[in-house]
């Protein structure tokens, strides 16, 4: 298919943001696809650092990384992304490249375990601050659970306020998909 699918447009947009010996975040561990994705771009130069309320999601997550042989510096937080700027060392903050994001629940997991609009808006305000410039925000927003609609309109509403002289925001969604279409939204922050 030509048309990128939404977590394949995530993917080149993050990997696009992000290269070698970069910083990038991912915001939502859950299996680690994201993770291992973002390791593999940064490489055993770079650094990542990844968020999950699960503790479940991080040792699946180690356990994959350590399948697939990434040398990327990978810190595993057991806590709300909610929390990012706090974890963050100094000479991360500002410096960026990609923060991705995948909301909703552990596939396979409780599902009541779910990102909420209000964390989630917290954690995408402290994710610009510390992007570097040209650094990509990423957000895969799922509508088919309940709650999912409304965060993926609270998504929408945020990335809408953001200035424009200060960040790029996109919108990347299937029109004709007729069940529950999952979402991306995507922003960049420009150059001072
Ligand atoms: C759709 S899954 C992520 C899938 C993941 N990107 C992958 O590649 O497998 C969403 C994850 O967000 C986690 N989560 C829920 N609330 C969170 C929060 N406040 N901060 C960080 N992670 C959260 C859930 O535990 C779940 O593992």
């Amino acid at each position: 298919m030509v048309i990128p699918s939404i977590l394949e447009q995530a993917h080149a947009l993050a990997g696009r943001a992000v290269g070698e010996g970069g910083i990038a975040v991912d915001a939502t561990v859950g299996n680690g696809h994201d993770t291992a994705f973002l390791a593999q771009a940064v490489g055993a130069g770079g650094a990542v650092v990844g968020f999950d309320v699960q503790e479940e999601a991080l040792v699946e997550t180690r356990h994959r990384l350590e399948r697939e042989a990434l040398s990327a510096p990978v810190r595993l937080v057991h806590a709300g992304h909610q929390t990012l700027a706090r974890h963050l060392e100094e000479a991360e903050r500002g410096r960026v490249g990609a923060i991705m994001f995948n909301l909703g629940y552990l596939p396979g997991g409780d599902h009541s375990v779910v990102t909420r609009p209000e964390t989630t808006r917290q954690a995408l305000d402290a994710g610009t601050e510390a992007l570097r410039p040209g650094g990509v925000i990423t957000v895969v927003a799922y509508t088919g659970h309940e709650g999912g609609d409304e965060e993926a309109d609270a998504v929408e509403a945020w990335a809408s306020a953001l200035p424009q002289a200060q960040f790029r925001a996109l919108s990347y969604r299937f029109p004709n998909w007729s069940n529950d279409p999952p979402r991306l939204f995507a922003v960049e922050k420009r150059d001072a």
